[in-house]
């Protein structure tokens, strides 16, 4: 895979490549028995990826910040597809306590849970820490879903061993993990005003989803535990999330029109991961147009994979106590 495959759409060795929708990598599937979480699920590609698996027939959970948006979501999706099975629930990222609310949420409902997607994102908003106090893009993008995952993780292995059928989460991250501060993460200035970099934030925090599904896939393997851990990067597609460079975006796609997807062909990575039978046992890696590639020396260091999944608990722990 490389250039040449992403502009032509040729496909890899998955049988997939750049122009594959989200429905052509899941044709045929039958996801009935399958309970999904997915974080941002109420626009965009998460909007995308919660239709396409509530159409294959998954219970499709959509936890989403805006209910207003999230309630939209499950009747566009309701609308083609009657029979679809889509819940919706509050969940902001930003926020510790709003994360412990859904999961108590979610678990008074006494479902399984077999898929979570972590797909909710920001990207390159202006310096701004959390209610938490944490820089605005590492606290949405990765200790949001660090602690999601964290607190959900019983549940997936409860749900894997009674049913016997394999977990699965996936981390949208980005191929610009590339763009990363100098050294990975940022440990001792995770909070720094003066050195913040919006794109280097964004970098940072999409590194952090890569390293996040490489340490918890190795924590799962030496548990023996049925369920998978990989990341993705979707593409680049124009969405809402481009709301705070929305000028520079739409310059840069025209000169690069031919590098960009629309929303089904974004949600298609995440899709293929989180479902296909090929994948089987397949955990710890990162996904490019439904095809495994290499990411970046920093996302396939184990040291810095482990030091971030410390740093996201002590910074949890003491955001926690504040
Ligand atoms: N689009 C691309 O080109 C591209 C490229 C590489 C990677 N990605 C990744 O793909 C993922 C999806 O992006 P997208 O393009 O679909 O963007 P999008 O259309 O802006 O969707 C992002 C979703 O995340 C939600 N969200 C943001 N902050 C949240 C919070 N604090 N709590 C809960 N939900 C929150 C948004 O909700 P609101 O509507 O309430 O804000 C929205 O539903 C992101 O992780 C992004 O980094 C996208």
């Amino acid at each position: 895979m490389g250039i040449f495959s992403l502009v032509t759409g040729r496909p890899g060795p998955s049988g997939y490549g750049s122009a594959s929708t989200a429905e052509q990598v899941t044709e045929g599937i039958d996801a009935s028995n399958l309970t999904v979480i997915i974080t941002g699920g109420a626009a965009g590609i998460g909007l995308e990826t919660a239709r396409v698996l509530a159409i294959r027939k998954a219970h499709v959970i959509i936890a989403a910040r805006n209910m207003e948006a999230a309630n939209r979501a499950k009747n566009t999706i309701l609308d083609e597809y009657e029979a679809a099975n889509v819940d919706v629930l509050q969940l902001d990222l930003s926020s510790i306590k709003s994360i412990r609310v859904f999961v108590d949420n979610f678990k008074a409902l006494n479902l399984p849970l077999n898929i979570l997607i972590n797909n909710a994102g920001i990207m390159f908003c202006p310096y701004q820490l959390s209610l938490d106090g944490i820089e605005m893009q590492f606290a949405t993008n990765h200790i949001g879903h660090f602690l999601l995952t964290d607190l959900l993780i019983d549940k997936m292995k409860e749900t894997a061993r009674a049913t016997g059928i394999e977990g699965r989460i996936v981390n949208v991250s980005s191929v610009a993990h590339l763009l990363a501060y100098e050294g990975g993460i940022l440990f001792d200035k995770i909070n720094d005003r003066k050195g913040y970099s919006d794109k280097r934030a964004y970098g940072q925090s999409k590194l952090a989803n890569i390293l996040h599904a490489s340490e918890l896939s190795r924590r799962l393997k030496v548990e023996g535990v049925n369920i998978t851990g990989n990341s993705v990067h979707p593409g680049f597609i124009m969405t809402n999330l481009m709301k705070y460079s929305a000028v520079s975006m739409k310059i840069m796609k025209m000169f690069s029109f031919f590098l960009w997807k629309d929303v089904a062909q974004g949600a298609a990575t995440t899709c293929y991961v989180a479902l296909h039978p090929s994948l089987k046992g397949v955990s710890g890696k990162y996904f490019e147009d439904c095809n495994e590639m290499k990411p970046s020396a920093y996302a396939t260091d184990p040291l810095l994979a482990k030091n971030l999944w410390d740093f996201s608990r002590k910074l949890i722990n003491s955001a926690s106590k504040a």
